[in-house]
């Protein structure tokens, strides 16, 4: 017998299935669209994270083998397999966390909206299992576009009765992860001595980088600030084109993913002062979801950081950005309630 493979279905108590109930330290995670670009290395990296006692790996296809592969890592974490919609409600009972990279990505000439169509509809399925199986895990949404997803979700919760803003969180730490590099090319600094805040949402102009707010304290001319935003705004585009075709950012977004969820499972731990840029419920602006730095916690987004003081030019871009993001909202509350 394997030591820790286990599909849906598979017979016979195993000694890792005693391990995992008889309550090794960690957190129990699932990954739902695990078998995809995102997924399959995000499975890898969340088998390395030490916090992580059980993962739970679902796809509509191809689950078996990526759990297989991953389960021969010899690290803690159980890892169990399930495969399509009659294992979803099996793969999400018990779990504290949940992150989601289910859903297609984009091709070069398409936006990110132009995925809602088909990613509305998964979103809306996997939130309506996360209500009914484990309605206090906290979500991390990654699946396209996010600035209408995380409202979709937060309609479903909503709709079930289990909706608590404090656990969804949508994943922009991508936009951090790139505005980090991007900053530190220019100043010619280690990119991990550089911490960028950015705000908004994930897509084009609602993506907002605070230039004036780089950590450590630096000055940029104007013609940087334009170059860097526009680099940030369209990182994402940047790799789809690169990628021709054959998809979206995969690997920085496995590791930024991994990254943010490293940082929810150390709030949930207790660990003090851990903050991170998410995409949450929030009332910063006028609009019912923002991402800003927040702080997380036990029980998720414990503290929501104002945006602190902007220029001129950030404050022209916040603009633009909560124009955009109406209408994303809009749209995905809309899915769910009309
Ligand atoms: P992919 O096509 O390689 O993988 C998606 C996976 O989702 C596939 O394995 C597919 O089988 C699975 N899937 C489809 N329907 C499902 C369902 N109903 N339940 C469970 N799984 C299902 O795509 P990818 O490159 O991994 O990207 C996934 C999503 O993440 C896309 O929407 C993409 O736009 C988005 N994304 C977001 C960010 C971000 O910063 N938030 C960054 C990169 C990509
Ligand atoms: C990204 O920022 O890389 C993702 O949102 C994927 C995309 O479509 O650009």
């Amino acid at each position: 017998h394997p030591s820790n493979l286990q599909m849906e279905g598979s017979s016979g108590l195993r000694r890792a299935d005693c391990r995992a109930k008889g309550g090794a330290p960690g957190f129990k995670v699932a990954i739902l669209g695990a078998a995809g670009g995102i997924g399959q290395p995000l499975a890898l990296l969340m088998k390395m994270n030490p916090l992580v006692s059980v993962l739970h790996l679902y796809d509509v296809v191809n689950a078996p083998g990526v759990t297989a592969d991953v389960s021969h890592m010899d690290t803690g974490a159980v890892v169990r397999g399930f495969l399509g919609q009659p294992q979803l409600e099996n793969a999400l009972t018990g779990m504290d966390l949940v992150i989601i990279p289910a859903g297609v990505p984009r091709k070069p000439g398409m936006t990110r909206d132009d995925l809602f169509k088909i990613n509305a509809g998964i979103v809306r399925t996997l939130a309506e299992g996360i209500a009914k199986c484990c309605p206090n895990a906290i979500v991390n949404l990654i699946s396209n576009p996010v600035n209408s997803t995380v409202p979709i979700a937060a309609e479903v919760f909503k709709k079930a009765g289990t909706f608590d803003p404090k656990k969804l969180l949508g994943v922009t730490t991508l936009d951090v992860v790139r505005a980090n590099t991007f900053v530190a090319e220019v100043l010619g600094v280690d990119p991990r001595e550089v911490s960028v805040p950015v705000v908004g949402g994930h897509a084009g102009v609602t993506i907002l980088p605070l230039l004036s707010q780089v950590n450590p304290p630096c000055s940029f001319t104007p013609e940087e600030i334009n170059a860097l935003t526009d680099r940030i705004q369209n990182g994402g585009t940047e790799v789809v084109e690169a990628k021709a075709g054959a998809g979206s950012a995969t690997l920085s977004m496995a590791y930024a993913a991994a990254k943010f969820a490293a940082a929810c499972l150390r709030g949930m731990r207790g660990d003090a002062g851990i903050v991170e840029c998410s995409f949450v419920t929030s009332q910063v602006t006028e609009l019912p979801f923002f991402a800003t730095k927040v702080r997380l916690g036990r029980t998720g987004v414990e503290e929501i950081f104002p945006l602190g003081p902007l220029n001129e030019y950030e404050r022209n871009g916040l603009e633009k950005a909560k124009k955009e993001l109406a209408g994303s909202i809009q749209k995905g509350v809309s899915f769910i309630r009309n």
